[in-house]
């Protein structure tokens, strides 16, 4: 695993740390006192660059998969608070289940609202949390975030989402048809400059989804990153940063 910049700075020698932190302005100060992801982030945790539209995260528990899955969603929320019509965005977070969205993705430990409060955003002044008759964040801005939970058969149809986090995809039921028929043609918002993404987060199984993903290594449109560490003897086994990108074609599949 990389070091994060919090970690490498403290491995300077004291006069460089006191040099460089001289030259730092006030905010980006505070933002290193907080904790920001840019400071705490290990750079494996950062999504790739490229035209990639899912960055999967296979590994093992501990990783930091779910905060990254957070701060991804968080962050590309803040970049886009409008589509290219100029509506307001509407996000979706997908877990095993509906209360594994609400206590690991939402009120978890790296979770959204941890995300959220640490970038100063106030629950009740700033966004709203709703638990019924859906499971969402409202923005005082105007953005959703949708919580979903895979057990429905249906997850993800009838969306016009801008980008998706899915948590811990591979203990899910429907897997194949949830993201061919419900959430791959939901994410389908315009953006700008951009276009939805997904960020799937998952400790490795090899579920027929996974293996596809793994083994398909040509066209344009995907390139899920296979992160490391990921399990000994697991036939998804392939340590490579590089990214895999998967035709278009598939998604009709
Ligand atoms: N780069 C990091 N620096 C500090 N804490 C981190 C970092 N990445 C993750 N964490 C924290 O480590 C804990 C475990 O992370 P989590 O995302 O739940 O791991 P996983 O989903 O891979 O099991 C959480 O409390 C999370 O906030
Ligand atoms: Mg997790």
């Amino acid at each position: 695993m990389a070091l994060s910049a919090a970690l490498k700075f403290g491995l300077l020698p004291q006069a460089a740390q006191r040099a460089w932190l001289a030259e730092q302005p006030r905010d980006r100060l505070d933002q290193m006192v907080r904790g920001d992801w840019w400071w705490i982030g290990r750079p494996e945790q950062f999504a790739p660059a490229g035209n990639w539209l899912v960055w999967l995260i296979l590994s093992g528990r501990g990783w930091g998969k779910t905060r990254t899955g957070a701060e991804w969603l968080v962050n590309q929320i803040m970049r886009h608070p409008l589509d290219a019509l100029g509506h307001r965005t509407e996000w979706l977070v997908i877990a095993e289940t509906l209360n594994d969205a609400r206590t690991v993705c939402i009120e978890g430990n790296g979770g959204i609202i941890s995300v959220l409060a640490r970038l100063g955003l106030v629950q009740g002044r700033d966004f709203k949390y709703e638990k019924s008759p859906r499971l969402m964040i409202r923005f005082n801005t105007g953005q959703l975030i949708y919580f979903l939970g895979a057990d429905d058969p249906d997850v993800g149809r009838g969306f016009n989402a801008a980008g998706c986090w899915i948590d811990e995809m591979a203990k899910f039921r429907y897997t194949w048809n949830a993201w061919f028929e419900g959430i791959l043609p939901s994410l389908r918002a315009p953006l700008i400059d951009d276009h939805p993404r997904t960020v799937v987060t998952t400790t490795p199984k090899p579920i027929k989804l996974l293996l596809h993903w793994n083994h398909t290594t040509d066209g344009i449109v995907w390139s899920p990153v296979i992160m490391e560490p990921m399990p000994a003897r697991s036939t998804l086994l392939r340590a490579t940063s590089a990214p895999i990108v998967v035709p278009m074609t598939s998604a009709s599949a």
